[in-house]
């Protein structure tokens, strides 16, 4: 083998490696990008949440609102949008008011009265059966 043609090959075989090398990363970036990791809680049967009108349910020192909205439970993450203080349920209004700089929520978690630009996030939720899970993400 002549030294132009054992550069060649050497030369070929960096190439095809480098590719194999690359086309790996790829697949990898692909299939391993992030990750959400669900923490499944189990909140109770839908029956006992439909008569509560509502629920709040604290997990882990995170609390969240659990309620039926539109014939579909949902829970809202009881932390106010605008800082990290915990809202509190108002029964007489009907509304999430927070008590750091008077940001009023809507029982759905629209935004009523500033500061808070976003309304509070919603939690996904998972009906089994007759039972309610919260799948928490925040741990
Ligand atoms: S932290 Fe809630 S209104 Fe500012």
């Amino acid at each position: 083998m002549t030294r132009r043609r054992a550069l060649a090959v050497t030369l070929h075989t960096l190439w095809i490696g480098t590719l194999a090398w690359l086309g790996a990363r790829t697949l990898a970036g692909v299939g391993g990008g992030v990750r959400r990791v669900f923490r499944k809680v189990r909140l109770g049967t839908l029956d006992r949440i439909v008569a509560a009108n509502g629920s709040i349910v604290a997990v882990e020192g995170k609390t969240y609102f659990v309620t039926i909205e539109r014939g579909s439970p949902i829970a809202l993450d009881m932390q106010c949008t605008h800082g990290a203080c915990t809202v509190r349920y108002d029964t007489e209004s009907d509304r999430f008011v927070c008590p750091c700089h008077g940001g009023i929520f809507q029982r759905d978690g629209t935004v009523v009265q500033g500061p808070p630009q976003q309304p509070l996030a919603r939690v996904p939720v998972r009906v089994e059966g007759d039972q309610l899970y919260l799948l928490d993400s925040s741990s």
